[in-house]
């Protein structure tokens, strides 16, 4: 993944629904069709209280998929010299956002269910936790 990433290279990708009107419906995921990296770890965020900010990092190397499994809220992305909002409120679509993005998650609602797919296992050490120094990060990075 090239470093020199901005916010348009995050996007929201809609994923595959199948709707019943007895059943409910369903979305399923396949590695590198609907999303465009391997997936080697799912978490999730819920009982996230109305008000919460979470995120507020970026990852060196990490691509991530979120997905408001349920409910809603807002991912604001940065790459250090631009901003974009996005509003996740249905399961069937998800943000794609690649490496050395800035994202905050906000404006939770009630109940929401925040779902990320990820690339890369747990690593703290791929997380960059102080925008300053995830300016000097990507700024430092081979153009
Ligand atoms: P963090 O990524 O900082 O959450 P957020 O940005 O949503 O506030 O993770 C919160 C805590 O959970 C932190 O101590 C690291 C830990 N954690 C894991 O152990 N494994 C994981 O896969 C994730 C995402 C976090």
């Amino acid at each position: 993944m090239q470093k020199t990433t901005t916010v348009h290279d995050c996007a929201v990708i809609r994923l595959p629904n199948i709707e019943s009107d007895r059943k409910g419906s369903l979305t399923y995921v396949y590695n590198n069709a609907h999303v465009p990296f391997a997936v080697r770890r799912v978490y999730y965020l819920y009982d996230v209280p109305a008000g919460s900010l979470r995120g507020g990092h970026a990852h060196k190397d990490l691509l991530q998929f979120i997905v408001a499994a349920s409910g809603s809220f807002d991912v604001i992305v940065r790459d250090g010299e631009e901003s974009r909002t996005f509003s996740l409120n249905r399961p069937f679509y998800g943000l794609f956002i690649p490496c050395l993005i800035w994202r905050e998650l906000t404006n939770f609602s009630g109940g929401s269910i925040s779902l990320v797919l990820a690339s890369l296992p747990y690593d703290e050490q791929d997380y960059l936790r102080d925008f300053g120094e995830f300016t000097r990060y990507k700024g430092g990075q081979p153009q």
